[in-house]
């Protein structure tokens, strides 16, 4: 079924009386009208659920702006600031009577459960009374972080998790009620709040993957569906909109006055795709995310209900269709603008940036193991298995570097006009830099940051390297070069806080050609080469995947010995990650998550497979084919050595 025509299946049905999609729903087949959910509306104190068929008019909708974000004509859309999803609370009894027969509707009713928390082996929804009484608890938790009463608190001592559960709790933000996802920082010392009030798609991944791991699912639950509501899918707003497909980077839950009614409030979802944000950066890796949590939400509870529903598979398809459009690209990697994943600002990593790739490859792995076999999917099915195999290829011929191949880009010949050239991009051996011949170790390797024609960015990104491991973006004997060169220069990558964003920092005229004189990126700080503890999640599924926990459990020590007494920063500064960081937040949500998620790992390594792309046979075969294809570059396969262009 081609995803016009799943949009048309899902659309069917759809009366006057209709309003939203109904996010709750367990059934991957079930056609689904659009009901209009009860609104969560405040007045003086009181819940006043609206009755279920009072529809909002399509003028209100307009307002509302969720057709727009769900591409239902509502008429003239260009009110389209006023872009968001608003709250879809009702009372169960209702939602079953709405939902009609079937045993959907029974269910819901039955089991007492909100539209969006229709699922069998999810954690059981919040009710009103649980919100309360975890109202109750967050009571016992200051906001400058110190804690009055807790159920951890001891002989006056509290151990640094549990003091990292609390400020996680403390982060989470409500929608009506229910979890829905957690603030980028709660740090009462900032004037100046920004965006950190608002729930990152990125930033919330360590806090899902945590609260999975505690055996909390709802919250992940609720993000991922309300996630997929703000999801771009018409093509207008202010004479220009982003792809379809695309996932904001951000989002907000506002209280905004109920329409034509001036003592009622009632919740919206309010997201950013990077219009508002600073530089309007593209949240490219927002998307990718996204799928690689709901892969992981589904591994974790046992409860595929989600992914197989109508309006996830078709968020999927979605997101894909966005990454795998023809462009004018001649590389299989993904071509993005500066700033588009978790260093948002300009830091020279426009085009094919590591992070990308690797989140990119692990959401290809990930959409496919989920995407329901059917005739529709199979055009594009096929095109991702063709980008899978090309881009492995790409990234671990091209990106790969250590010594040997250094040495072989030193002695490149240049302007090789032909189709079997040495230097395929044409990389003058001038590029490499006084520092990269000093610092590559004689044992281990990396991949190199961007590859454009005539260009490679030789600096060190951890998120693209560690996340090149989890996805098997990178060979076994890659993975493990990548860990040597880690312990190897462990006095730089982790130092006094792990872990280095990038390595090293652009300094000098360089910092301001390809910073813009950004004064926030100054040499070793934020993104240019300064320490962010959240990575410690990433580098910990990283070491277990190649079964080196010891290397993860050394960096958590590290990090342990400052981070609670320093209040989790956001970043830290200076080439040894000594200081805090210039303008870093404290109590920063993941950088505590992340600490958490790397301690759970650690504990229960298992778990760690939930967040891991085994290497599939059929790619290592067609990767092969490709070596063996080419004439200068035949291998044994019995070695598996790392692959050298
Ligand atoms: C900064 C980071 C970005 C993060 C955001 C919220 O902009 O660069 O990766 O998502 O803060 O924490």
């Amino acid at each position: 079924m081609s995803i016009s025509e799943v949009v048309l299946q899902v659309f069917s049905g759809v009366g006057t009386s209709y309003c939203y999609p109904n996010i709750g729903s367990s059934s991957s087949n079930l056609k689904l009208p659009f009901k209009s959910y009860g609104k969560c509306r405040k007045r003086i104190g009181l819940w006043n659920i609206r009755p279920l068929n009072n529809c909002r008019t399509t003028q209100s909708c307009k307002k509302y702006g969720i057709w727009q974000v769900r591409g239902i004509d509502c008429g003239n859309t260009s009110n389209n600031r006023l872009w968001f999803s608003s709250c879809q609370c009702q009372r169960v009894e209702n939602i079953s009577e709405t939902i009609g027969e079937g045993s959907n509707g029974t269910w819901f009713k039955e089991k007492n459960l909100s539209p969006i928390d229709g699922e069998v082996n999810a954690q059981k929804v919040l009710d009103s009374e649980e919100v309360q009484q975890l109202k109750h608890e967050k009571e016992g938790f200051m906001s400058n972080g110190s804690i009055t009463k807790d159920a951890s608190y001891s002989n006056g001592t509290i151990s640094i998790e549990d003091e990292a559960w609390n400020l996680l709790r403390e982060s989470v933000v409500y929608y009506c009620g229910s979890p829905i996802g957690t603030i980028a920082a709660k740090d009462p010392s900032s004037t100046n709040v920004l965006n950190y009030d608002h729930v990152f798609i990125r930033d919330f991944i360590p806090s899902g993957i945590a609260f999975l791991l505690k055996g909390e699912y709802d919250i992940v639950r609720n993000f991922i569906l309300h996630t997929l509501q703000l999801q771009s899918w018409e093509k207008t707003m202010d004479c220009h909109s982003p792809g379809q497909g695309l996932m904001p980077a951000s989002f907000k839950v506002r209280t905004v006055p109920l329409d034509g009614d001036d003592t009622a409030t009632e919740e919206v979802l309010d997201p950013d795709f990077g219009e508002a944000a600073i530089g309007r950066v593209a949240p490219v890796d927002s998307g990718l995310w996204w799928i690689i949590l709901l892969r992981a939400y589904g591994k974790c509870s046992g409860d595929r209900s989600v992914q197989e529903r109508i309006d996830v598979q078709t968020g999927i398809k979605m997101i894909l269709k966005l990454c795998l459009a023809d462009g004018f690209d001649m590389f299989p990697t993904l071509l993005v603008t500066d700033g588009s994943c978790m260093i948002d600002r300009r830091m020279g990593i426009h085009g094919h940036p590591l992070e990308i790739q690797a989140l990119f490859y692990s959401a290809l792995l990930s959409a496919r193991e989920m995407l329901a076999p059917e005739d529709g999917s199979a055009d594009l099915i096929r095109a991702l298995n063709n980008r899978l195999v090309a881009l492995s290829f790409h990234i671990r011929e091209y990106y790969w570097i250590d010594m040997r191949k250094l040495n072989e880009i030193y002695r490149y010949k240049t302007e090789e006009y032909s189709y079997d050239a040495v230097n395929k991009f044409n990389i003058y051996p001038d590029q490499i830099s006084p520092w990269l011949v000093e610092w590559m170790p004689n044992k281990g390797g990396y991949l190199i940051g961007n590859l454009q024609p005539a260009h490679m960015d030789f600096r060190f990104f951890s998120l693209g390297n560690l996340w090149a491991i989890v996805s098997s973006l990178t060979t076994r004997d890659q993975s493990h070069a990548i860990l040597d060169l880690i312990e190897a220069k462990w006095n730089v990558l982790v130092a006094d806080m792990p872990f280095k964003i990038c390595y090293p920092a652009l300094e000098g005229q360089e910092w301001r050609i390809i910073t813009g004189s950004d004064p926030k990126n100054t040499p070793w700080s934020y993104h240019n080469g300064g320490s962010w503890p959240t990575l410690l999640w990433q580098l910990t599924v990283a070491c277990i995947k190649m079964n080196r926990p010891e290397i993860a459990t050394r960096a958590i020590e590290v990090a342990e010995k400052r981070i609670s007494a320093e209040k989790w920063p956001e970043y830290y500064d200076t080439k040894r990650a000594r200081f805090i960081g210039k303008q870093a937040r404290l109590y920063q949500t993941w950088s505590i998550a992340g600490f958490l998620v790397a301690k759970l790992l650690l504990r229960n390594p298992d778990a760690a497979k939930i967040l891991m792309n085994e290497e599939d046979a059929e790619l290592v075969n067609a990767f092969y084919c490709m070596i063996d294809a080419n004439p200068r570059r035949k291998r044994s396969r019995k070695g598996q050595k790392s692959y050298i262009v």
